[in-house]
């Protein structure tokens, strides 16, 4: 061939090694973020069926287990609390009571691990109400955004009480973030951080979330987290969260928002954090298992683009795993 010669970007494909010096996203364990289910009423770990390979845990099985995530060098451990549905009320009681499942085993893991890990709490009553909204319910079936606020400052504040190091409110209520930093300061938390659910969703791909919690939600939750047809919504939301104090902004669900990470990334002065959620966790899990996929590569590759799109921390249910596969 004469004349101009082709321009060959292949070259930098050539081989395993130049592949891996070119490589502009990279993926370590201290990144990653296990999300944990802790149960009361259960005295033995209960497999949690839409998403294979993750359980509720007793007391004994999560410090096990959150031993070993750290020990495979993940960054923070995110907890959930499940309690039975006798200990669920119309208000959440649970979520601030020291005595509830969450907080027992904040202050379990945080005995065990001390400051080796971050340890953090979601911050939401969705678990703790017999209704399943992330909040309480007014007299004409609304979730009152302001009452709300006072349950998750109580919440907040037994979750600091109990030694979370970082707290996740996820309800998506206006004024979450400054509330909860008011409170916290006033109470001399200062170093307990706030990762704030920025821009988070309503999304069909949290369906085996609820089942992992129990939840006991009918309806949905549409008039609070953000529609999947909107993005300029999640600047705001920013812009809102970071005059309030959040310390790390988060988006979710991850896969299906990855133009919203990457808006979120490009303003934002804090870090950045992605939540791949148990659907996301389910579609690659259910499809390996047919053999459609290949499991370890799907996972790999749905992280990397989750990094690639501007998440520094990313919350995932294969942490632990992945973590080692790093190593
Ligand atoms: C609500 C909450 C949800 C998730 C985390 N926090 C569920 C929801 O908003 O309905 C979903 C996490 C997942 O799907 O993995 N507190």
């Amino acid at each position: 061939m004469t004349g101009k010669p082709i321009i060959r970007p292949r070259r930098l494909r050539s081989t395993a090694a130049v592949r891996r010096l070119v490589a502009e996203t990279r993926l370590a364990p201290s990144e990653l973020v296990l999300p944990m289910f802790v149960a009361d009423g259960i005295d033995a770990p209960v497999p949690i069926s839409s998403m294979p390979g993750v359980v509720q845990h007793t007391e004994d099985s999560l410090r096990r287990a959150a031993a070993e995530a750290v020990d495979a060098g993940v960054g923070g451990l995110m907890l959930f609390g499940v309690p039975t549905s006798g200990d669920k009320d119309a208000v959440g009681s649970g979520a601030d009571d020291p005595n509830g499942v969450l907080n027992r085993a904040l202050s379990l893991l945080r005995n065990d691990l001390g400051d080796s890990t971050v340890l953090m709490a979601d911050t939401c009553l969705d678990e703790f109400t017999d209704h399943g909204h992330c909040g309480v319910v007014s007299a004409s079936g609304v979730v009152d955004n302001d009452a709300t606020l006072e349950r998750y400052v109580s919440m907040s504040l037994a979750q600091a009480r109990a030694g979370a190091h970082m707290l996740g409110p996820s309800g998506m209520m206006d004024g979450q973030v400054g509330a909860i930093r008011a409170a916290l300061d006033a109470e001399g938390f200062i170093d307990t951080a706030i990762l704030a659910y920025t821009a988070k969703y309503a999304s069909a791909f949290y369906g085996p979330f609820r089942e992992a919690v129990g939840s006991s939600l009918t309806g949905d939750r549409r008039t609070y987290q953000q529609d999947s047809a909107n993005r300029t919504e999640a600047l705001r939301e920013l812009s809102l969260d970071l005059a309030e104090g959040a310390d790390i902004v988060m988006v979710k669900p991850a896969m299906s928002y990855l133009d919203i990470l990457r808006d979120v990334a490009e303003v934002a002065d804090v870090p950045v954090a992605a939540y791949q959620i148990s659907g996301e966790y389910s579609m690659i899990t259910a499809a390996a298992e047919r053999g459609w996929i290949d499991r370890d590569a799907a996972i790999l590759e749905s992280l990397t683009s989750i990094r690639r799109a501007g998440a520094s921390i990313v919350l995932t249910y294969w942490a632990t795993e992945v973590a080692g596969w790093l190593r």
